[in-house]
């Protein structure tokens, strides 16, 4: 995505400098646009746990450059094997929910399997990593193409009037490297000419639609209102929502859905409403082992405090205050399971699914083998 006159990508790596990986720090936007070298594997650790690098494509290719970087710590009397599966476990442990994390690193820990010197494994890890990457990026692309085609048609019964789209947390070009999973339709049809208005929740309490988001449609030019979390429901009551557009943090294969808390309820009112709500996600966020959403999903409870304290920009600062009595106690579910029956569909790489296995098996048969 530009920004200005020059092109970026959520994290990359650049051959001049080997060794690090360079993330755009999401704590920091929208107030500060920063950027952090990541240098070792406690570095990447930190940075998916603390949401510097956040959203599930995004998480998952920093997995891929987190198993790279553990090669170079690989010294002469190490044993590679166990070092490796360490990694990969430590990696893994930084957030429970989204698939894409243990999925990327996996993948670069397979291909590591016959490697045996520290050289050939840290070429191979960082070749893996690089093609997660872009394989990423890719799919992202895909799924803008695919899910245009739903904004074309509405826009067409609309008659230019624009097609209004509401979306929840921030499922852009940050959270997946480039292009965006719920966000590719719509930066795909700004493209296209097609007029769009883009609802979008603030998603309490890390206040990612509100920060990172608006921020991403700023960029383009694109239109846009940011509401609260509770407001979905009203604006589809009164028609002024088309369609909604969420990503997916996991995906079973039977076509039921974690995303952000609150994505169910969003379901539920479009449901009620009889307005189609669609999920974007690459395959690497569709877990294939599991059906039930609600029992096989583990669901990540992060600080207390993300509740209790809200951040925010003042007095040329980012800076924290309490919104309860101190001592409050809180709780924080960081997704919820929406299930396939409230599910209008799913756009993939692919093409559009239904959310039933029936449909996900025929679209990606290698995988239900
Ligand atoms: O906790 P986050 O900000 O990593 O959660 C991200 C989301 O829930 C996104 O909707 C999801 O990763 C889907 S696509 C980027």
């Amino acid at each position: 995505m530009k920004i200005g006159e020059k092109y970026y990508r959520s994290i990359w790596f650049e051959d001049s400098e080997p060794g690090i990986i360079s993330v755009i720090d999401q704590e920091k936007l929208p107030f500060f646009f920063e950027i952090k070298k990541l240098q070792s594997v406690d570095d990447i650790y930190a940075a998916i746990k603390d949401m510097t690098v956040r959203g599930a494509p995004a998480i998952g290719v920093a997995g891929a450059y987190g198993m790279y970087l553990s090669t170079l710590e690989i010294g002469t009397h190490t044993n590679i094997r166990e070092h490796l599966k360490n990694a990969a476990e430590y990696l893994i442990s930084a957030r429970p929910t989204a698939v894409n994390l243990g999925w990327a690193v996996n993948k670069v820990l397979d291909k590591l399997s016959d490697k045996t010197d520290r050289q050939s494994v840290s070429e191979s890890a960082l070749s893996a990593a690089k093609e997660v990457c872009e394989n990423e990026v890719e799919n992202c692309r895909k799924i803008g193409i695919n899910g245009l085609s739903l904004i074309e048609k509405i826009s067409n019964n609309k008659e230019g009037e624009p097609v209004n789209i509401l979306t929840h947390c921030n499922a852009g070009w940050l959270a997946c490297v480039d292009y965006g999973t719920a966000l590719a339709p719509v930066f795909a049809a700004q493209e296209k000419g097609i007029p769009v208005h883009v609802w979008i929740d603030e998603t309490r309490p890390r206040n990612q639609g509100a920060r990172l988001t608006t921020y991403e449609l700023a960029n383009c030019g694109i239109p846009y209102s940011l509401v609260t979390d509770n407001t979905g429901g009203h604006l589809m009551q009164h028609g002024l929502v088309d369609i909604v557009i969420v990503g997916s943090d996991r995906t079973t294969r039977r076509g039921d859905v974690a995303n952000k808390i609150g994505t169910y309820l969003k379901a539920l009112a479009a449901f009620d409403n009889s307005i189609p709500f669609y999920v974007a996600q690459p395959s690497s966020s569709i877990d294939f082992s599991i059906s039930d959403g609600l029992s096989e999903i583990q669901i990540e409870e992060r600080d207390p405090e993300e509740i209790s304290m809200v951040s925010g920009f003042a007095e040329d600062k980012i800076m924290s205050v309490r919104i309860c009595p101190e001592n409050s106690r809180s709780v924080n579910y960081g997704f919820d399971i929406t299930p396939a029956r409230l599910i209008s569909g799913l756009i993939t790489e692919k093409g559009i699914c239904k959310a039933s296995e029936k449909d996900i098996s025929k679209m990606f048969l290698e995988k239900f083998n």
